[in-house]
């Protein structure tokens, strides 16, 4: 993993393994450019002209994949899409992560990976000089969190300030939205059960950060308390791909954190409502919110391609 630092003016790696390489700066750069790729694409139409990327899923995904090979071949690059979504073919077995990356820095220019274990993509950067971008793994997904505060920043300008609620799973997008919040201002409070809390050395890192950019990331267990005068509200799935085997045990314990019509009546009266997708409508949120007027969700989801095209146009 990279060390993050606050005053370095650009990015100290050439990897995006956690949303926490970046300073302040540089993220908010990030965030202008997504805007640029978005409003003009044609001036990127050829960033990648000649460019070779492997994407390489150990896991299901619909809008990872699909934003990352529209948004490589809409800037004149290829994709090579590696299936390791099958037991049969699982990363790793075959010959080891790093032999694997030693050879794909031979022939591509980059490799996009979602992986079970966030030390598989650190061992990928590790043994290849090619960009490694994190496209989800156990511990953060620095491309979603990155999507969602774009996201925010076009719907309501600076984020300096902004209230926003996580609500539910510590998880990977919890994670990455730590990381980002405290690099762009955020005031992010996070209500999650006791034993689901997100990452301490992520909370540590956010929280320094966070006193330089006037950020504040606030820990709490009560999800009123979280949601009370928000401006926005998140959640993501009790059961993140991976902990299938604990689902049963977690729709007991997160049942109090379901974002519902109530829990949003204690927002600002025009509170957004955010997810990552894919969601289960009935569990972390019901029907009525997530397919509401203040949901962001398909917003989020679209706004996940032009990050990614900035990620792709800083990183190469
Ligand atoms: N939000 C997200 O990463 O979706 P996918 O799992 O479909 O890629
Ligand atoms: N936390 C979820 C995000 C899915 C995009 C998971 O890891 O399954």
């Amino acid at each position: 993993m990279t060390t993050t630092t606050l005053v370095a003016p650009i990015s100290l790696s050439n990897d995006l393994l956690t949303g926490g390489e970046w300073s302040p700066t540089h993220t908010r750069e990030l965030l202008h450019l997504s805007a640029d790729i978005k409003a003009r694409p044609v001036r990127y139409a050829s960033t990648l002209h000649g460019k070779f990327i492997a994407l390489i899923f150990e896991k299901p995904s619909l809008r990872t994949r699909v934003t990352f090979e529209v948004g490589i071949q809409s800037m004149g690059g290829s994709v090579i899409f590696l299936d390791h979504t099958q037991a049969s073919a699982s990363l790793g077995a075959r010959e080891s992560i790093a032999d694997v990356a030693r050879n794909l820095d031979r022939w591509v220019q980059g490799i996009v990976a979602r992986v079970y274990h966030q030390r598989v993509l650190e061992e990928m950067a590790a043994n290849a000089d090619i960009p490694v971008i994190n496209a989800l793994s156990d511990k953060f997904h620095p491309c979603q969190a990155l999507a969602d505060f774009f996201t925010l920043e076009e719907k309501f300008g600076a984020l300096r300030g902004f209230k926003l609620a996580y609500v539910g799973d510590g998880n990977n997008v919890c994670n990455s939205l730590i990381y980002l919040a405290a690099r762009l201002g955020v005031h992010l409070r996070i209500a999650t059960p006791p034993d689901y809390a997100p990452a301490a050395e992520v909370v540590a890192d956010g929280k320094r950060v966070a006193r330089e950019t006037k950020a504040k990331i606030e820990l709490m267990t009560d999800p009123r308390e979280a949601v009370a005068g928000a401006q926005g509200v998140y959640t993501d799935s009790w059961t993140s791909m991976g902990f299938e085997e604990e689902g049963e045990v977690r729709n007991a314990v997160f049942q109090p954190y379901q974002v519902n019509a109530q829990l949003m009546s204690l927002a600002v009266p025009d509170a957004v409502f955010m997810h990552c997708l894919p969601a289960h409508r009935g569990l972390e949120v019901t029907p009525e919110i997530l397919d509401g007027p203040r949901s962001l969700v398909l917003d989020q989801s679209e706004n996940r391609m032009y990050v990614q095209k900035a990620i792709l146009h800083t990183l190469f």
